[in-house]
This record gives structure tokens, sequence and C-alpha cells, in this order.
């Protein structure tokens, strides 16, 4: 077949970009966790001897790591003072922890996903799954730190008021399970806007239950509690309030923990779940977003959900079709799409 000069030469200057940006990655944590954007940023511009210093590090290092953030533009180069600095939307992405649109997390979980190659091989032969604690634990910090500005964004400002009735109730006093809480960054963030309010949260992965538990006990909250458990089986009734974060699509059995998030609700309690962005159909999947959540899904979502019993496999683009027949099998009679972000679907189900 002959070959298009063209289309070949086009797609080569992609990847140059690809490439560079799946071995950036490594980079951006790093920066992240020896505070090298946090410096630069509150510090700038500096030369690489200067911010060395400033983060007790290595010149030769940071040098190395200042010239390939440069080459990335994720920082820029002054050439005539040989120093870096950071402009202040750089700053929103890479250096402040509280931006809505700070993306460092995003690259914690890349660790695992690049070390679990081997295992996920082999699970494409033998169609297993692998669990969510079977894997490196930066994929649950990566997750927490990844979502947290998110969710500290928009769960109380913008997603829960979208709800019937929900924001009343939890001002005046209502209970709620937050299923799938993994670190508790979104049931913490709801338990101190709602003082009135106590706050459930479970996850079938004790270390994360663990880690949820810290951050109640840094907050000093007295109105969350976490506990390991199951969607399917948490304990409790009469919740006015049951929320799923990014986790639904991850389960082995979704159908059996929306019955059951069903027979936990009272009558007129709520539902709200929170799944990736995604479009019904695959071509309208096609897109920058869709990207990033088909390759998480091959990695992470889809082996956790086929590690479990059933392993119905939704995968993180089901799409709000397939979510609503997942959700409505488990006893649900009403449905609807409350709010959406260019990362989420916020939906509502009611008994
Ligand atoms: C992508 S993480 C989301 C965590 C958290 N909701 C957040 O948004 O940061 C998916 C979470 O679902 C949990 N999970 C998966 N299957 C579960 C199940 N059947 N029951 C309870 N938790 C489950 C995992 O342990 C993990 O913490």
């Amino acid at each position: 077949m002959a070959i298009n000069e063209a289309a070949l030469n086009a797609l080569l200057g992609k990847m140059v970009t690809e490439l560079g940006a799946a071995y950036v990655g490594s980079s951006v944590i790093l920066g992240d966790q020896l505070g090298l954007y946090k410096e630069l940023a509150a510090h700038g511009p500096l030369t690489s001897a200067q911010l060395a210093e400033r983060t007790g590090t290595t010149e030769r290092y940071v040098r190395e790591w200042l010239s390939g953030q440069a080459a990335s533009g994720y920082i820029e180069y002054d050439p005539a003072t040989s120093t870096f600095h950071i402009t202040p939307e750089q700053a929103m992405v890479f250096a402040n922890a509280d931006s809505p649109v700070n993306l460092t997390g995003g690259y914690y979980s890349l660790q695992s996903i690049y070390a679990d190659v081997p295992r996920m091989a082999e699970a494409f032969r033998t169609g297993k799954g692998m669990g969510w604690g079977e894997h490196c634990n930066c994929l649950s910090f990566g997750t927490a730190k990844f979502f947290g500005p998110g969710y500290r964004a928009n769960l109380v400002a913008g997603w829960l008021p979208q709800l019937e009735g929900v924001v009343p109730k939890l001002q005046s006093g209502g209970k709620v399970a937050d299923v799938g809480c993994g670190h508790g960054i979104s049931t913490v963030t709801m338990a101190r806007a709602f003082p009135n309010s106590h706050f459930y949260g479970f996850d079938y992965h004790p270390e994360s239950i663990q880690q949820a538990r810290a951050l109640a006990k840094e907050e000093g909250l007295a109105n969350v509690t976490f506990d390991v458990a199951l969607a399917k089986e948490y304990p409790g009734t009469n919740y006015d309030l049951v929320t799923t974060f990014d986790c639904l699509h991850d389960m082995g059995d979704p159908v059996g923990a929306s019955a059951h998030v069903r027979g936990t609700l009272n009558a007129n309690g709520a539902w709200m779940i929170v799944e990736p962005m995604a479009q019904d159909d695959l071509s309208g999947n096609l897109n920058p977003v869709g990207r990033i959540y088909y390759a998480a899904s091959t990695m992470i979502c889809l082996p956790t959900s086929l590690s479990q019993e059933v392993g119905l496999g939704l995968g993180a683009q089901a799409g709000e079709q397939r979510l609503r027949e997942v959700i409505t099998k488990g006893g649900f009679t009403r449905f609807r799409r409350a709010s959406e972000t260019p990362f989420n679907i916020i939906l509502e189900a009611r008994p």
C-alpha cells in the first residue's frame, strides 16, 4: 500500500509531542513533590542554583529538570538572565494546590499504570481483573489528589444545590452515605460544609479508609465516620442522601449496589451519582477527555470491576443511557442529569 508522506509526517510530528508528554510526566511528579513549581511561583524568576538552594536540592538535577519543563512549555526561560519563571496560568495548573485546575495529581496514577503493564498484559489474555488495592498505593493517593480540587470547587457550591431539596436538609441535619469514598475527600468536603449533618464514608479498600480517617482527624471533624464496606453491603438505613463519586463504574456489581442504595435511602432520599463525562456512543467519546478516561479505564476501572463478583465491566465511558439502565434496574424510578462539568456528569436518582 502506498504511503501518504504528508499523513506520515503529520502523525510523526504529533507523536514527538505525545512521547515528550509521556516522558515528562515523571518530572511533573518530582516538581510537585519537591516543591519546585511552588518555589518558582513564589520567588521566580530564579536561576537553577537559586531554585536548588531554596528547595534543598542539587543544582545539576534541578537545571536538567528546569530545562525539560521549559521545553514542555510548563514554565518560561529567559536566556538574557538564565532564569526561569512560572506565569500565573502555569502556576494555577502546576503550583497552586488550592487551584481548581491544578493537574499535578493526575500524574501520580501514571506511576501505577506503567508499572502494571506486565500484570495487565496477562489480564488481557486471561480476562481476569486486578483489584483496586493490588495497584501501587500511588493510585489511591493520586486519585485523591487529582479529584480533590474539582470536588472542593464544585461539590458544595455547584452540584449539591442542583439536587431537589437536598441542601436545606443537609443544613438542618441529615444522614449521608458516601459510598466508594476512597480517601474521603468528598466526604470531608461535605462534612465541613454541613456541620449539622452526619456523613458516613464507605470503601472496600482498607488502606483508603485509613487515609480517610486520618484526614477527618486532621480536620478535627466530629460529624464524619469511615468504615470498610462493599457498596452492596454498607450498613445503615434511612439515609437522606447517598453519594457515589467516580466509582459506580468501578464496581463489579453496580446493579446490586444500586439495589442496596435504594434499600438504604428513606422515601424522600436522593442518590447523587458522579461519573466521568461521556456520550452514549463511542464516536462521541473520541476526544481528549474520552482519551484520558478510556486509557485509565483500560488499566484501572475495568480491571477493578472484573476482579469483583459479577464483573459487569461498565468502563469509565459508560455514558448516561447505560448508567440509567443500571440504576433503574436497582429499583430507582426517577433519574435525571442534574449537572455537568467538562470532566463529569452529575446524575440524580430517586426511589
Ligand atoms: C476512582 S476511585 C474514586 C474514589 C473517591 N470516590 C474519589 O472520588 O476520590 C474508585 C473507588 O471505588 C472503590 N470501590 C471499587 N469497588 C468498590 C465496591 N464494590 N465497593 C466499595 N468501594 C469500591 C475503590 O476502592 C476506590 O476507592
